[in-house]
């Protein structure tokens, strides 16, 4: 188990609305678009989104089904999912989540989880814009309609639709000024950023994100569940393949990588990260399945983050992708072709390493060629995979 360290930013996912305009007769977190429910899709994409504590809140009798679904999509973080009961308005239940926050968190995402399908990207932008010195961040998209101002069913007058924009969620604050100005307010506000706005802050905007439209009515849930089902594609399984080769680096290069383990001993092998090709055939496979492109256009030279970086990295990173885009994992299966180092002794070990970063079973074989070749001539290591994707809803 490695140690992680506590996250700096939290998400508040306030889900605990009854959803009368939906008139779905269940609460709308808890409403199914496609296979899942409202509050799934939104739980995929907060866990997509950056690393974060998450709390859940959810309607009163409900925080069992809460904790279930978040745990659920959370796998191997449910250290992460805090889920707390909801109040009678929307301001009561972000002021519920806010008590549930953890000491080291210092950026807080507020989102609706009627906004069930925000891009993973949209939470990208706020939080960097509040890490990036924002006090208050808003989500906002421009307004394509013509406004009016509208009393008594007769036009009073025009508004400059240049001038206004519509605001979405996740809106990002800096954790003191959210809470001081949650303490304060003395009004119900129809959103954090107004709350916050009413506190005298300045409230700053990034672009928002068509998708991340709040499922209010019966249309926008055949809006949602039109989406969902077009991601996922016609529902089949697809598959893809990966291959990765690596040269032996020579004497003093450290030790090898290989298969997500360390082989004390046995020489390394040289490349832009640790040279693990079998890491990398596996995210190449994977990416291929699900259409995403390969290693290259998520992990190349151009993320300093990666270089060095080991199989868990890599195969952890390449899950959220696959996650962000509708699917997850069914199987890997991955071949090494290599002289050394032998692999039967600790084949189960790095199936269990590589199984884990990537939530889904991976199954490693090896072989020799008979001494013909580059890898028969000890020169390097080739590796073949293959992955089996399927729609995630
Ligand atoms: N919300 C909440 N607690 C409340 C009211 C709303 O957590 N007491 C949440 C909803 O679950 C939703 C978000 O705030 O994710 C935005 O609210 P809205 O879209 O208005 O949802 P509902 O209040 O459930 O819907 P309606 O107003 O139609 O009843
Ligand atoms: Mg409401």
């Amino acid at each position: 188990m490695s140690i992680t360290p506590v996250p700096r930013i939290a998400v508040i996912l306030v889900a605990a609305g009854s959803g009368t305009r939906l008139g779905a007769g269940a609460p709308k977190a808890l409403v199914g678009v496609g296979a899942r429910s409202i509050l799934h899709h939104a739980l995929a994409n907060v866990f997509a989104g950056p690393s974060a504590q998450v709390v859940v809140v959810a309607p009163a009798g409900h925080e069992g089904a809460a904790l279930t679904e978040a745990q659920d999509v959370a796998r191997d973080r449910r250290d992460l999912v805090t889920v707390v009961t909801g109040g009678d308005t929307r301001q009561a239940s972000v002021a519920a989540g806010m008590a549930a926050l953890w000491g080291d968190v210092e950026i807080v995402l507020v989102h609706d989880a009627a906004r069930a399908l925000t891009p993973p990207a949209v939470f990208e932008r706020v939080a960097a814009a509040v890490a990036g010195g924002s006090a208050a961040v808003v989500p906002v998209l421009p307004v394509v309609d013509t406004l009016k101002r509208v009393a008594d069913r007769t036009v009073t007058g025009a508004v400059d639709r240049s001038e206004v924009a519509a605001a979405q969620t996740p809106q990002g604050f800096r954790r003191d000024i959210l809470e001081t100005a949650y303490r304060v307010a003395d009004a119900e506000h129809t959103d954090d950023a107004a709350l916050v706005a009413a506190a005298g802050h300045r409230i700053d905007t990034v672009a928002g994100d068509e998708r991340a439209f709040k499922i209010t009515t019966p249309a926008d849930l055949e809006r949602a569940a039109r989406l969902v089902a077009g991601a996922a594609s016609s529902g089949m399984p697809r598959v893809g393949v990966g291959t990765d080769v690596h040269a032996f680096a020579g004497a003093g290069a450290g030790d090898l990588w290989l298969a997500g383990l360390r082989w004390p001993g046995e020489p390394a092998l040289a490349g832009h990260s640790d040279g693990d090709a079998v890491a990398h055939a596996i995210v190449d496979a994977v990416l291929s399945a699900a259409g995403l492109g390969d290693i290259g256009a998520h992990f190349g030279t151009a993320r300093p983050e990666f270089a060095g970086a080991h199989a868990d990295a890599f195969l952890r990173r390449t899950a959220e992708l696959l996650h962000e885009a509708g699917w997850s994992v069914g199987n890997v299966t991955v071949q090494v072709q290599a002289n050394r180092p032998r692999f039967a002794p600790r084949r189960a070990e790095a199936e269990r390493v590589l199984s884990e970063a990537l939530g889904a079973p991976v199954a490693v074989g090896a072989t020799t060629t008979d001494g013909l070749g580059f890898t028969g001539r000890g020169e390097g290591v080739a590796a073949t995979a293959v992955a089996l994707v399927m729609p995630l809803r």
